[in-house]
């Protein structure tokens, strides 16, 4: 079975889902990433914070016994998934105020969740809270577009594009742009020095760190992601999807240290 193929209300996407798995391209390249660092066990208690769909949830449920959280929450999904997964619970909540215990679980995943919160250093603090001691924190934050930061390097060429397809024409308001329409309040992307200073700040070890998706992946999805812009295509379509396997595999083959979006495995220090 493909990893994250939960069915879905929309039966297109269900189609998709059954077939291909998770239909968001830059998570179905990641999720390989999330599960290794992970190292799920039976035993493990985890919370999947900012869960959205539950994708995540419901594989870490085929292992683990798993607490998935959102400030909004879709209840075809909840009751799909904790119906085939007795492991699985969601409950609706704020990353900044978690409705747990300290010392609750022995891992946590965030993914693509951090970049959306204004106040980062709460929600990490607030993790550090729940998170037993040496327990794991995973997580994935969009650094810089490798891709579409060059296209708009060049100056004649944006010029051009940004007249065509009337779009913002510095690499700045493109992001300030984007932000708006993912609805994120947060910092949008991290550099890694960024992310490094968080993670002292609020006490967390860095254990590995690595570009996911990797080069070929973060091209072609910034590619698809430029195209879907300019040409007023829905951003995450399910649909693309299937240009995953090629990048997936490129990466694998060939190793470029760059890419989109940085992955942390880091560990409690408390
Ligand atoms: C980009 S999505 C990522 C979802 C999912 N983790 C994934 O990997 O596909 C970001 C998620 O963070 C959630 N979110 C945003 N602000 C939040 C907050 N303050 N507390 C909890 N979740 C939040 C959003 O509702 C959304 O589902």
């Amino acid at each position: 079975m493909p990893f994250g193929n939960i069915k879905s209300r929309n039966p297109i996407k269900s189609v998709i889902t059954q077939i291909l798995g998770w239909p968001s391209l830059i998570r179905r390249m990641q999720a390989p990433y999330l599960m290794k660092y992970l190292v799920l066990k039976k035993s493990d208690n985890v919370l999947d914070l900012g869960s959205s769909e539950g994708y995540m949830a419901y594989e870490t449920a085929k292992i683990s016994k798993v607490f998935a959280t959102d400030i909004f929450l879709l209840k075809y999904n909840v009751n799909y998934i904790t119906a085939q997964q007795k492991n699985s619970r969601f409950m609706l909540s704020d990353a900044t105020k978690l409705p747990f215990k300290d010392n609750s679980f022995d891992k946590i995943l965030l993914s693509s969740v951090l970049q959306m919160i204004e106040k980062d250093k709460e929600v990490l603090s607030e993790i550090k809270r729940v998170l037993k001691s040496k327990g794991v924190l995973v997580f994935s934050v969009p650094t810089k577009y490798i891709f579409i930061s060059r296209i708009y390097n060049n100056k004649i060429l944006i010029n051009i594009i940004s007249k065509i397809f009337r779009i913002p024409n510095t690499y700045g308001s493109f992001i300030k742009d984007m932000k708006g329409k993912c609805g994120s309040y947060g910092k949008g992307n991290y550099t890694e020095g960024e992310i490094k200073n968080l993670l002292q700040d609020t006490g967390f070890g860095i254990e590995e760190h690595i570009h996911a998706p990797g080069f070929f992946g973060s091209v072609v999805y910034e590619l698809i992601l430029f195209l879907s812009y300019c040409f007023r295509l829905p951003l995450f379509n399910p649909f693309y999807v299937i240009f995953y396997p090629v990048p997936y595999v490129l990466d694998k083959l060939i190793k470029i240290n760059a890419g989109c979006e940085f992955i942390f495995k880091v560990r409690n220090k408390a």
